[in-house]
Formats: C-alpha cells, sequence, structure tokens
C-alpha cells in the first residue's frame, strides 16, 4: 500500500519517486496549495516557485526548479542576488489553484514590529542542502509574514482538510504565532473556530505538549491547542529535530496532529480524536484564506523556518501521509554552510574597519555598552585597541556562524536590541544567543564581509552616523536608507588591534 503511494507510472513506463502533491492526488485528497521555495512538489511540475526582488534596482527573478520535479535553481538566485540583498516578494502555488502567497497586508493585530504591511523574508536565511543541490527556505523573524486572502478550493466552514509543512526545528519562539494554513479572510480574528493551521512553537500561553516546546499544535483561532484538553495533550511531545515534518488535518468533529523528522524515519500521531473541548470548535467556521508565518488576526511575534507545505481538500488517510513522509526524507534535507567571503577563524581576534569613504579610518568599537566607530590606529593606546578588538566565537545560537567576543570584557557580545547593535553580558537565554549571532557573508561592495545578523537575516551590522546597527536594505529607520548601504554594510576583517 506504502511503495504503491510512494511511486507513480508514468508514460515513460519508468518508476519514478512521486511529488507529495502526486501522492495525496492518488490518496483522493488532492493539494489545493502546494508552496515551497525549495522543490517542486508535483513529479511533473517546472514551474516558478518563488519570486525574489533584489535590492539594488528592484527588479524582480522567477525561481524555477533545475528540472521538472527537481530542487530549486538557487543558482538562478545566487547570481541575480550577488552584490546586492534579495528578499522573496511570492511564493508561489504549484497546484494550479492560484493560491500565491504574498506581502502580508496590516492585520487586525498592531504589534511593535507592525506598520502597515508586514515585512518581507531574505531570500538568504535559510540555506540548505536537498539531495546535495543548495536550496534556501524562508526564514521569518518577528514582523514578517505571507497570505492570501483570496484563496480558492481551501476548506470552508466545517470542511475537511489535510496540511503538511517542513519547518527548521530549531528556529522558533514563544511570540504568537507561526503557523502555516488556513486563517479568517479579514485579516481579523473572527472567533473561535474561524482558523486552522499548523503551529510551531514553544509559546505557553493557550494549549501546550509535553515539557518546554517547541510543539506542533494546531492554531484554530483564539487558542493554539495539542488535543482535546484545551490546556495540555502531554502526548504531544517537545520536538528536537532540525528538520520537523508537522501534520494538521481536520474533518467533521475530528482531528489530528502528526509529526517526525523530515530527514529520517516515519510520522507519529501526537492526538487523532474529538475537537477541542471548548464552545466554538464544533463545527468549525473556515474562512479559507491562507497565512504563512503569522495569526490570523496578522499577529506577528513569532519566528520559523518554512522549507515547504502543502493544503488538501479532504482529509488524508494516515497512509498517504506516511507516503508523503517517505518522499520528503528522500528529499534528503540537510544543513550547509551559513556564510561566505574571507573566512574568520574561532578564537582569533580581529578588527573591522569601515569602508565607506567618509569613514576608511574607523573601526567598529565600544565605550561601555554602545557601540559605534573610533578612529583607531597602531599609535593608540592599548585601551582604545581593546575596545576596537573583537574574539571571533561560534555562534551562540547556531555553531554555523559566528559571535563577537569583547577582548576587553570577557563575557560580554555584540548583541542587537531593538536593532541597535550594543555590547551586553551574555545572560545565557535562547534570545540573547539569537541576538548575538551573525553570519558573515561577501562583502556587499566587494571588500571584506558583510556580517548579516542570524535572526533578522534582511538586517546587517551597519555604520550610521558612525552608530553600529542592524539595517536593512531600505525600510522604516532612519539607518536602513537605501544610499550607500552596500558601503555601510561592507567592514574589512584583519587581526585584531589588541
Ligand atoms: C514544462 O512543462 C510544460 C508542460 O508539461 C512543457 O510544455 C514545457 O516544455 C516544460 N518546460 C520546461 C522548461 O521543461
Ligand atoms: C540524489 O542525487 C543522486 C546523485 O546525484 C541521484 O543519483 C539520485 O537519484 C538523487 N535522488 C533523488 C531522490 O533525487
Ligand atoms: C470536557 O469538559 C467538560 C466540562 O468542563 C468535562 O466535564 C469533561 O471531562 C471534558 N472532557 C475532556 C475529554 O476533556
Ligand atoms: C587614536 O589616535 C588618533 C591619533 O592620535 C586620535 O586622533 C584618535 O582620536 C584616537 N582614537 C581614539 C578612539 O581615541
Ligand atoms: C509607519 O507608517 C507611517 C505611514 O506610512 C509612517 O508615517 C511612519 O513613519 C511609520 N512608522 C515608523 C516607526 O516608521
Amino acid at each position: 500500500m506504502k511503495s504503491l503511494l510512494a511511486f507513480v507510472l508514468l508514460a515513460t513506463s519508468s518508476l519514478v519517486l512521486a511529488g507529495p502533491c502526486d501522492i495525496y492526488a492518488s490518496g483522493g485528497t488532492p493539494c489545493i496549495a502546494a508552496h515551497s521555495t525549495t522543490r517542486a512538489l508535483f513529479n511533473s511540475f517546472n514551474g516558478s516557485l518563488y519570486q525574489v526582488k533584489r535590492g539594488s534596482d528592484s527588479a524582480t527573478l522567477n525561481i524555477g526548479p533545475l528540472s521538472a520535479g527537481g530542487v530549486a535553481n538557487a543558482a538562478a538566485q545566487d547570481s541575480f542576488c550577488a552584490h546586492t540583498t534579495c528578499v522573496i516578494t511570492t511564493i508561489f502555488d504549484q497546484s494550479g489553484h492560484n493560491n500565491h502567497l504574498t506581502q502580508a497586508p496590516a492585520g487586525g493585530w498592531k504589534g511593535p514590529e507592525a506598520n502597515g504591511s508586514d515585512n518581507l523574508a531574505s531570500a538568504t536565511g535559510a540555506p540548505v542542502t536537498l539531495n546535495g543541490s543548495k536550496a534556501y527556505g524562508v526564514f521569518i523573524p518577528p514582523g514578517t509574514g505571507y497570505r492570501n486572502n483570496a484563496a480558492t478550493g481551501t476548506a470552508k466552514g466545517d470542511a475537511a482538510q489535510g496540511m503538511y509543512a517542513v519547518f527548521d526545528g530549531t528556529h522558533y519562539n514563544g511570540g504568537c504565532c507561526f503557523d502555516y494554513g488556513n486563517a479568517e479572510t479579514s485579516g481579523g480574528d473572527t472567533g473561535a473556530g474561524h482558523m486552522e493551521a499548523i503551529y510551531f512553537g514553544n509559546i505557553n500561553v493557550w494549549g501546550t505538549g509535553s515539557g518546554s516546546g517547541p510543539w506542533i499544535m494546531a492554531d484554530l483561532e483564539n487558542g493554539l491547542f495539542s488535543g482535546v484538553n484545551v490546556k495540555q495533550n502531554t502526548g504531544d511531545p517537545t520536538i528536537t529535530d532540525r528538520f520537523v515534518t508537522a501534520v494538521v488535518k481536520g474533518q467533521p468533529n475530528n482531528w489530528a496532529i502528526r509529526g517526525g523528522n523530515a530527514a529520517s524515519g516515519a510520522l507519529t500521531t501526537f492526538y487523532n480524536g474529538q475537537r477541542p473541548n471548548a464552545s466554538g470548535y464544533n463545527p468549525m467556521s473556515k474562512e479559507g484564506a491562507i497565512i504563512l508565518g503569522i495569526g490570523g488576526d496578522n499577529s506577528n511575534g513569532a519566528q520559523g523556518t518554512f522549507y515547504e507545505g502543502v493544503m488538501t481538500s479532504g482529509f488524508p488517510s494516515d497512509a498517504t501521509e506516511n507516503a508523503v513522509q517517505a518522499n520528503i526524507v528522500a528529499a534528503k534535507y540537510a544543513t550547509t554552510s551559513m556564510t561566505s567571503g574571507p573566512a574568520l577563524s574561532v578564537g582569533s581576534h580581529v578588527s573591522l574597519r569601515a569602508t565607506t569613504a567618509c569613514c576608511t579610518n574607523r573601526f567598529i568599537s565600544h565605550q561601555g555598552s554602545t557601540v559605534n566607530t573610533q578612529v583607531v590606529s597602531s599609535s593608540n593606546t592599548t585601551t582604545v585597541k581593546q575596545q576596537a578588538s573583537w574574539v571571533v566565537r561560534t555562534g551562540l545560537a547556531n555553531s554555523a556562524c559566528f559571535s563577537f567576543e569583547s577582548v576587553d570584557t570577557a563575557g560580554s557580545f555584540l548583541r542587537q536590541s531593538s536593532f541597535q547593535l550594543m555590547l551586553n553580558a551574555n545572560d545565557n537565554s535562547k534570545g540573547f544567543h539569537e541576538d548575538a549571532t551573525f553570519c558573515p557573508q561577501a562583502g556587499l561592495n566587494g571588500q571584506g564581509n558583510s556580517v548579516r545578523s542570524w535572526n533578522y537575516p534582511t538586517r546587517f551590522f551597519r555604520h550610521f552616523g558612525n552608530v553600529l546597527y542592524i539595517a536593512s536594505n531600505g525600510g522604516v529607520h532612519d539607518f536602513d536608507a537605501t544610499a550607500l548601504f552596500n558601503d555601510d554594510v561592507s567592514f574589512v576583517v584583519s587581526s585584531g588591534f589588541a
């Protein structure tokens, strides 16, 4: 049964591994939305997977698979985005229903990051390989999200649907709400049961699973649920896999959560039973919009990484989902380098010199917790030289990136706080580690390195008025100005003064 579902007989008479949506179709529950920046989800799909927009001239490029049914053409993106920044503007629907995901508009919820539309994701924040071939996922920081409020063919009311998504199991937070799936068409909270989306993270305001999270749960609006019990289902485990397959499906008074390691093994059912024991969820009142990275009311305080996901018409069988999981495992998701440009070595002492014409004698320095640029040379005092020197450490939040510890204040690291760079003592919290992790890449102006923020990958170290920020190439803050961006974010890294 499983092997019959996993393979389709093509006209050429050769047995070829089917795509996830071919498998759902043979199970009688076809995809009505299929989103991925990493690969085609139908065996024959050769159209556009996603669109990127570059900062230098706002030109766009659609990225397709290397061949029909294959992995995304990341080399086309790399070439188009060389020496500038790129964001993902559209994640195309491969199902033929035109349920494309684009920048989420303002919604009912207005957080500190919300100012009109949500932000677009960096096109380079989540590099991976699939079967050895490079591709990029969608790395979503707080304030970023995608949406389609006019989707067609999605489940409405109490109609049945299935969903799966592949996420980065190590990129999550306790903000609301990193979701993928069915949501309100208005962008506002219209009440219990008006959503049915996959949630991933460790928020503990509503339901939880066992341990401290992150968990796969369902966002059904006005609550995240792990089972029938509104508060907790101890059968819903804390996820520790780097790549996780998350499944949520629902039909009249029945729904299920399933999950597994997207790089090996099978799915496990964490819940399958009646609707949550609270009013408003039976029957459901699904509206049929599609969200990614945000809650139904545009709550955009969460973070996570999306690689691929689909929504189906009808309630998929466990056997169909098991065959989809086998296909995901066969796609061979794996981690890859997060950095490029001149190499940094852990344990070395470095100084970082500005390359903008105004400031080529200025180095990233600190006075107390303030981080700025100062004119420094070998003739300055030891104190000045130490203030401009940093020990390269393994990235506190991601070992493929780096953190920068102060030479004169051991235990204190460069970290972003409200997008300003500060020197603060490491409190060993998950948030500090993430705010202090940076992934250098080749300098955007061709010199040295541009130092990308791990948790806000549209943002790079930038000197602006001699103060250090993590800045994006255009945006609502003055330090996000596009003028001089490439120069201001490029630093020559040399041996430390001290
Ligand atoms: C894509 O698929 C269509 C329809 O199957 C086919 O006509 C076209 O030649 C294919 N294009 C490429 C670039 O493979
Ligand atoms: C993975 O790559 C190898 C070597 O290029 C190839 O032989 C194999 O068919 C690929 N597997 C899949 C599932 O695409
Ligand atoms: C559902 O809620 C009712 C009332 O609070 C309670 O008596 C019942 O035990 C609950 N059932 C489950 C399965 O949680
Ligand atoms: C380093 O020395 C130069 C030359 O004396 C001086 O102009 C500069 O202000 C000094 N830098 C700092 C940070 O004090
Ligand atoms: C938010 O948007 C408004 C209107 O577009 C703009 O005037 C304002 O400066 C923005 N707020 C921030 C913090 O940039």
